[in-house]
């Protein structure tokens, strides 16, 4: 018998601080309208000093685990591109932090912004295998840019955990699924940087590309036409960028009105414009968004683009089950979102700053979610329950 595979839960997390951009706008010398229309974001989360990428991830999946506990979790896949080591999964404190069982496999899976959608491939394939195992995929990650620099007003944080499984209660993923890869330098970390270099201009150039070719390689594997997709979720690094996505794929695929496409984004646009660019987890915040705010039915197709600089894309989607907004927490984000406390433009250069320390450190207790970063105590991260 072949099972429906796809999301049976998902939870996201934030940081318990945020920077507005009319805060940057100002300091800068800026119009805020560049900011708030022209790229459409309205605040970026920033971290508390004792919060990094495991305690988003953790914070996003405890109320997973709480719900579906752990005996089925056979697989933990982390997806980010703020590695906090260059061998050891950043999953693995994870999954202690979660209380996971010793016999699942954890593993991290890197390609810029795309990751989590490969992690998802990956669960849904265990799954096929295996219908009796849960799979959970964690995107996590802190975007940071240079001070000073253009995507400066791009950064963000958050973490975004899905519970993938036979028979899901949210969302069932379709195997048709369109490709993109090429070798560009729009957007890349070298190993003794902190902060990511970026050709901004070319960023958006490469990222539109990708869509429209993703795009005709799900069509010709048998993907679903345009007009039979009734939501669509795009990576946003920027809530605008999505707009202009959509309004290059509606022209690319013939539809009856352009505009009319770009504004059904808007329920997708809502978390990110407060969260920032979320790097792994963007385009999920984005489903989410949507799973929470829109009225849609069973059966109806979203179609998700999924963009990593470097760059690989992939085109893919799912319909909704029966009963989908029961099994997604609506408002539980926004209540992160509305807790952060708001800091200054100098407090948020300090911090930026501060973020770049290297070494052992003891950190401050600051964070609002349920587990910390003590400290780093002979090259080891210590972490506990707040
Ligand atoms: N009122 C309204 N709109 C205004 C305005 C005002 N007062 N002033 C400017 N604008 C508009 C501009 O017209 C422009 O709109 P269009 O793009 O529609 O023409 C928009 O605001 C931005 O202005 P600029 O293009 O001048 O901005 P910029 O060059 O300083 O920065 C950016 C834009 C290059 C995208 C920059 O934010 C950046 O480098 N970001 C990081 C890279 C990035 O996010 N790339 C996206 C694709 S790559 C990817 O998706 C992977 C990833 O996550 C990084």
């Amino acid at each position: 018998m072949t099972h429906a595979i796809g999301i049976t839960d998902i939870s996201a997390a934030t940081t318990s601080l945020f920077f507005p951009l009319t805060s940057l706008a100002e300091a800068q010398g800026t119009s805020p309208g560049k900011y708030l229309r022209g790229i459409g974001q309205h605040e970026m989360s920033v971290p508390g000093d004792d919060e990094d990428i495991v305690t988003l991830a953790a914070r996003a999946a405890a109320p997973i685990i709480e719900r579906h506990g752990t005996k089925e979790i056979r697989t933990l896949v982390l997806a980010t591109e703020t590695g906090i080591d260059q061998s050891k999964a950043a999953g693995i404190y994870v999954h202690e932090l979660l209380g996971l069982e010793h016999n699942a496999r954890v593993v991290e899976l890197k390609e810029a912004c795309y990751s989590a959608t490969a992690a998802l491939q990956f669960a849904l394939g265990i799954v096929a295998r295996n219908p009796d195992e849960k799979v959970l995929v964690i995107a996590s990650d802190i975007a940071r840019y240079e001070l000073d620099s253009s995507g400066e007003a791009t950064q963000g944080a958050g973490a975004l955990a899905m519970l993938v499984s036979a028979d899901p209660a949210i969302m069932a993923i379709e195997p048709a699924s369109g490709l993109f890869t090429e070798n560009v330098h729009d957007f890349w970390r070298p190993n003794d940087r902190s902060t990511a270099l970026v050709d901004g201009r070319f960023s958006v150039t490469v990222y539109l590309r990708a869509v429209t070719a993703a795009y005709d390689d799900y069509v010709s594997r048998g993907g679903a036409e345009f007009s039979s997709i009734a939501r669509m979720c795009f990576h946003q690094p920027f809530t605008k960028m999505a707009a202009k996505a959509m309004q290059t794929l509606a022209k690319h695929a013939g539809a009856q009105s352009v505009a009319s496409a770009v504004s059904s984004l808007e329920e997708t646009m809502i978390h990110n414009r407060r969260l920032g660019n979320t790097y792994t987890a963007s385009v999920y915040m984005g489903l989410l968004s949507l799973l929470e705010n829109a009225e849609l039915g069973a059966g109806e197709r979203i179609g998700i683009f999924s963009y990593g600089s470097g760059a690989v894309a992939e085109f893919f989607a799912g319909t909704l089950v029966e009963g989908y907004r029961e099994h997604v927490r609506p408002g539980a984000l926004t209540v992160q979102l509305d807790a952060r406390r708001e800091i200054g433009y100098e407090e948020y250069r300090e911090r930026h700053i501060r973020a770049d320390r290297t070494g052992d450190y003891e950190t401050r207790a600051e964070g609002k979610g349920p587990f910390r970063l003590a400290g780093v105590r002979e090259s080891v991260r210590v972490y506990e329950k707040a």
